[in-house]
C-alpha cells in the first residue's frame, strides 16, 4: 500500500480489519515504531481524527506531530503557475515537500468547497499533497472520501455481528441545518459494497449519492420501508451531489427515533460523529442500548494504527 485514500489504495479491506481488530486485543507495541514520525495536516476542524490518529501513533512508539494548517501554517496556493501576489504566501508544492522530509507518513485533512462539484470530486487539494510529499499519504477524510472512518465502521459492524447470514445495513440520511461533505456517505457506501452485507441507502429525492459510489446499490425513498429488518441503521446528513452542496429538505421526520427503529430488527445506530442531537438522531436512540456510536470512535484509533503499521511496513 502506497498511500491511503481509499479502498483501492487499501487492495481489500479484509487484512486491515483483522488487523486493526488484532491491535485492539494488544495496542501498546511501542517497539514497532521508534523514531519514526506521522505528522497530521490539518485544513478543517476534527475531534476524534485528530486525536484517534496521535494515539494510535503513540500505540506504535512513533511520534505525532500535530499542524493545524488552516489556522497555524502559511495560507496555501494549490494552482500551478500563478504569480503569487495576494494573500496565499506558500505553494503546496513547497509545503508538501518540506513536510514529507520532516515526516515518514503524511495525514491530510481537507474538505470540499461545496461549490464546484468537478472540482471537489478530482481531490485537487489530496492529489497535490500527494504528488509532492514523496512519502506515503493517509486521508484523514478529504473532498469525497474517509477511508479512516470507513475501516473503522468496518471493524465495528463485524465485532457487533455473532450471526452467521449477511446482515442488512442501511445508511439512512437526516436532517441537517449546515451543507455537509457527501465524504460519509460515499465512503460508507464503497466500503460496504465489498462487505459481507446486504447494503441499502435511503434519502429523500434530490440527495442520491454520486453514481460512482452508489453502483447497483439499492436506493429507497421511502426512509421506514428501507428502514424494515435492518439490523444496523448508520445514519448520516450529507448535501446534495445532484443540486451540489445545496440543502433541499430538512424534514424532520427522518430524525431518527425510536419510533423508526421499531421497523428495524433491533437495529444497532451508528453514526461518524459529530452529531447534533434531536435533530439528527434523537437523545432516546442515542442514549439507548442500540447505540454503538461511541465504539466505532474508539474503533478509530485501532484502523489509524493498522494503516501507519501498514505504511510505515512494521
Ligand atoms: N468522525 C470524524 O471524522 O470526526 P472528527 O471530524 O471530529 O475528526
Amino acid at each position: 500500500m502506497k498511500h491511503f485514500t481509499s479502498l483501492e489504495d487499501a487492495g481489500e479491506p479484509g487484512p486491515l480489519v483483522q488487523s486493526a481488530l488484532a491491535l485492539k486485543q494488544k495496542p501498546h507495541q511501542h517497539a514497532l515504531a521508534p523514531g519514526k514520525r506521522v505528522g497530521l495536516i490539518f485544513l478543517n476542524p476534527s475531534l476524534r481524527t485528530r486525536l484517534s490518529s496521535q494515539v494510535a501513533a503513540q500505540n506504535l512508539g512513533a511520534e505525532a506531530i500535530v499542524l493545524d494548517i488552516g489556522k497555524d501554517g502559511w495560507a496555501l496556493e494549490f494552482e500551478d503557475g500563478v504569480t503569487m501576489d495576494g494573500d496565499k504566501a506558500e505553494h503546496i508544492r513547497e509545503a508538501s515537500a518540506v513536510m514529507g522530509r520532516y515526516f515518514d507518513v503524511l495525514g491530510v485533512r481537507t474538505f470540499p468547497e461545496l461549490k464546484d462539484r468537478e472540482s471537489d470530486y478530482a481531490e485537487t487539494l489530496l492529489t497535490a499533497f500527494m504528488e509532492h510529499a514523496g512519502v506515503p499519504v493517509v486521508s484523514l477524510e478529504s473532498a469525497t472520501r474517509h477511508p479512516l472512518q470507513s475501516l473503522a465502521d468496518v471493524v465495528t459492524i463485524k465485532e457487533h455481528w455473532k450471526e452467521s447470514r449477511r446482515p442488512k445495513v442501511v445508511l439512512t440520511w437526516a436532517p441537517h441545518v449546515k451543507a455537509l461533505p457527501q465524504a460519509v456517505p460515499n465512503s460508507f457506501v464503497e466500503w460496504m459494497r465489498e462487505a459481507d452485507v446486504d447494503l441499502v441507502v435511503t434519502n429523500p429525492e434530490g440527495y442520491d449519492l454520486a453514481p460512482e459510489f452508489i453502483q447497483d446499490v439499492t436506493v429507497i425513498h421511502d426512509q421506514l420501508e428501507a428502514l424494515k429488518a435492518a439490523d444496523f441503521v448508520y445514519v448520516k446528513n450529507w448535501s446534495s451531489y445532484e443540486q451540489y452542496g445545496k440543502i433541499l429538505n430538512q424534514d424532520t421526520s427522518w430524525t431518527l427515533s425510536n419510533e423508526h427503529l421499531a421497523v428495524t430488527n433491533n437495529a444497532k445506530v451508528m453514526h461518524c460523529l459529530p452529531v447534533r442531537r434531536n435533530l439528527v438522531i434523537k437523545d432516546e436512540v442515542l442514549d439507548g442500548p442500540n447505540a454503538i456510536h461511541l465504539d466505532q470512535s474508539e474503533n478509530r484509533v485501532y484502523a489509524a494504527q493498522a494503516v501507519f503499521k501498514r505504511l510505515l511496513e512494521l
